[in-house]
């Protein structure tokens, strides 16, 4: 299958796609690149762990993590969506919550998107306050629309543009997600 011919493809079940904004190669040539940068940012001989905030991470989550040629570790975390919210720690309910220690590991928090920025500000001091090494972020899209981040990703695949985005884990009502491309609906 072409990714130009996005729009027909079966996956979707019918449901029309308005264009594809990153193509398949496209996505696999930048996760390599993320994969090679975050090889070289740690020491090989200190504990790497990364943490995918599920569900919408979990094709880039693995992905990432075999394009980053070194020892790690990989969990999950599973947050509750409560409506628009404060940026208090206390509104969060994890669903599921990492088994390993971070204490003394460098993490690094895997996302899907940064749109508003509510769900990295609200895990962002929880998982600050369990004494990890480091704490960074690496999002495959980020829309530079939140303007309050506690803390800017360090590693971003792409800006991506202020539209509904699904495929490549990405959802629109729980649809969509084994799109091995990103588009817009
Ligand atoms: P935020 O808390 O507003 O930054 O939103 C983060 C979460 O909302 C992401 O992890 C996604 O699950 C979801 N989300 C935000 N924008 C989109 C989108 O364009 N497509 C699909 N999911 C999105
Ligand atoms: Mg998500």
């Amino acid at each position: 299958m072409r990714d130009s011919q996005g729009t027909e493809d079966p996956r979707t079940g019918g449901r029309q796609l308005r264009r594809i904004v990153y193509t398949a190669a496209q996505i696999a040539g930048r996760v390599r690149e993320l994969g090679l940068e975050l090889t070289m940012a740690y020491s090989h001989d200190e504990p790497l762990l990364l943490i995918g905030l599920l569900k919408g991470s979990f094709v880039f989550l693995a992905d990432l993590a075999r394009a980053i040629e070194r020892p790690l570790y990989v969990d999950f975390m599973v947050a509750s969506s409560y409506g628009a919210g404060t940026a208090s720690s206390g509104d969060v309910r994890l669903l599921y919550d990492p088994e390993v220690s971070l204490h003394d590991r460098h993490v690094v928090l895997v996302e899907d998107i940064v749109d508003s920025g509510v769900t990295l500000n609200r895990l962002i001091p929880l998982l600050e306050a369990r004494g990890p090494r480091s704490l960074e972020l690496c999002t495959l899209l980020h829309k530079r629309i939140a303007n309050d981040l506690v803390r800017e990703p360090r590693w971003v695949g792409f800006d991506a543009p202020p539209e509904f985005l699904v495929g490549y884990g990405l959802d629109q009502a729980e649809s969509f997600r084994n799109l091995p491309f990103i588009a817009s609906l």
